[in-house]
C-alpha cells in the first residue's frame, strides 16, 4: 500500500534564526551502585527554526523520549542547555516552566493516557485557555469547537469523554489539545506509532496541514525512517544517546551514511514491492562480516556502535568519531571513521 505523504524537504531559508537550540545536552539516569550512571543523552547538539520539523530517529532505547523530556522540562538535564526563542530554559521549573506551556506543547504516542477518562474532552481541552489566558468559559468553549474542527472531528466532540473515541480519533484529540494554546513548539513523540498505515498518512496529513496554516514547529519523534522522511526537514539520529548523523531528511534517507543509520533505512519498508522484493534478496546476503583481525570489542573510549557494526576497524575502538560534516553536504553530518566512503 502506498501511503498519501505530505510532501518531503523544503530548502530552509540560511537567515532563519533557530526557534529551539540544543547545545552539549546530556541526561543521565542512575543504574545503581555498581555502575556508572547511564548517559541516556550523550552531548547532543541540535537547532529548530520556527515553522520547520526536525525529526529524532533511533531505535529503542536510543534516547529519544528522553531528550524529548529534557527539552520540555521533564527531566533535568545533567549538562548542556536548551533555548528556546533565545531564552535559556534548561533548568526553568515550578510557575516559569508552566508559564511557558503555551508555546512549547507535547503530543505522545498513547494519547489515552494522557487524557483524563473522566472529563469530557471539551473540559479538558478549555482548561489551559482558563488558566494561562483566563478566558471565560463561553470564550474556551468557541476555541476548542474551533480546534476540534479544524483536526477534523466532528461536531458533538467536546461533549463526550475519551472512551468513546478511535485510537486515529483520540490523536486528532490530543493533537488539538497541544494546539488550543497556539504553540510555537509541537513536540511529537511517536505521535502516529500506534495507528495503523492509513490512519497514519491522514494524521500526518493534519500534522503537515496544520504547520502550514499556523507556522508550527515539530521535533518529530519516531523508530520509523519512512514517516520521517515525508514530513521532516531535517533528521538527527541518535545511537545509545549520541547524534551518529544529522543533516537535511532526504539527503539522509537517500544517501545514509553511517552504519547505523543504513541500517535503519534498510529496515523501513518500501511502498515499491519489487523495490522491497530486489533489498529482501539483497539482505539474504550476509551483511555482518566478521571484525577484521586484531578487532576486539570497543571499550568506553570507542564508538559506541562498533560492537555492532559491519565495518569495524581498530581506529573506531579506540576514540569516539567526531561528528563532520560530509563533502558532497556541508548539512550532512556523520559522526563514523570512513564518512565519505562509498557505501
Ligand atoms: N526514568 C528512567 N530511569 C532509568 N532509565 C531510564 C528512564 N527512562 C529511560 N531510561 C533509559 O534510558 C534509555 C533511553 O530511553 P528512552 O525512553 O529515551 O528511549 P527511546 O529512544 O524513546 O525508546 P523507545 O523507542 O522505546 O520509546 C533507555 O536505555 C532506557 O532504559
Ligand atoms: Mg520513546
Amino acid at each position: 500500500m502506498t501511503r498519501a505523504l505530505p510532501a518531503p524537504h523544503r530548502p530552509q531559508a540560511a537567515v532563519d534564526p533557530p526557534l529551539l537550540h540544543v547545545s552539549a545536552l546530556t541526561v543521565t539516569y542512575p543504574q545503581g551502585r555498581r555502575r556508572p550512571p547511564l548517559r541516556a543523552v550523550d552531548t547532543v547538539d541540535l537547532q529548530l527554526a520556527a515553522g520547520r520539523t526536525l525529526g529524532v530517529v533511533g531505535e529503542s532505547g536510543s534516547g529519544k523520549s528522553t531528550l524529548g523530556a529534557a527539552i520540555l522540562g521533564l527531566v533535568a538535564p545533567r549538562e548542556g542547555s536548551v533555548t528556546f526563542r533565545g531564552r535559556d530554559i534548561t533548568h526553568l521549573g515550578g510557575a516559569q516552566l508552566r508559564a511557558l506551556a503555551p508555546d512549547l506543547q507535547v503530543v505522545f504516542q498513547d494519547p489515552y493516557g494522557s487524557l483524563n477518562p473522566t472529563r469530557t474532552i471539551g473540559a479538558t481541552l478549555a482548561e489551559p485557555l482558563r488558566l494561562h489566558r483566563r478566558w471565560d468559559a463561553e470564550r474556551a468553549r468557541d476555541r476548542v469547537e474551533d480546534v476540534l474542527s479544524r483536526v477534523g472531528l466532528p461536531p458533538g466532540t467536546a461533549q463526550r469523554y475519551p472512551a468513546q473515541f478511535s485510537g486515529g480519533q483520540r490523536q486528532r484529540i490530543a493533537i488539538a489539545r497541544a494546539l488550543t494554546m497556539e504553540p510555537a513548539l509541537v513536540v511529537c513523540d511517536e505521535p502516529v506509532s500506534a495507528l495503523d498505515l492509513s490512519v497514519q498518512a491522514q494524521v500526518l496529513n493534519l500534522l503537515a496541514d496544520l504547520q502550514a496554516e499556523l507556522g508550527l514547529a515539530y521535533l518529530f519523534i519516531s523508530h520509523d525512517l519512512a514517516v520521517v522522511r515525508h514530513i521532516c526537514d531535517d533528521v538527527v539520529v541518535l545511537y545509545r544517546g549520541r547524534v551518529v548523523e544529522s543533516g537535511p531528511a532526504a539527503r539522509i534517507y537517500q544517501h545514509p551514511q553511517h552504519p547505523y543509520t543504513r541500517a535503519l533505512v534498510n529496515a523501513a519498508p518500501l511502498p515499491d514491492p519489487a523495490a522491497q522484493r530486489a533489498r529482501r534478496l539483497q539482505r539474504a546476503a550476509p551483511t555482518l562480516t566478521p571484525p577484521p583481525p586484531g578487532v576486539g570489542p570497543a571499550g568506553a573510549a570507542g564508538c559506541p556502535y562498533a560492537p555492532r557494526c559491519p565495518l569495524v576497524q581498530p581506529a573506531c575502538l579506540t576514540a569516539v568519531p567526531a561528528l563532520a560534516p560530509s563533502a558532497a553536504d556541508r548539512e550532512h553530518l556523520v559522526a563514523c571513521v570512513r564518512r565519505d566512503e562509498p557505501s
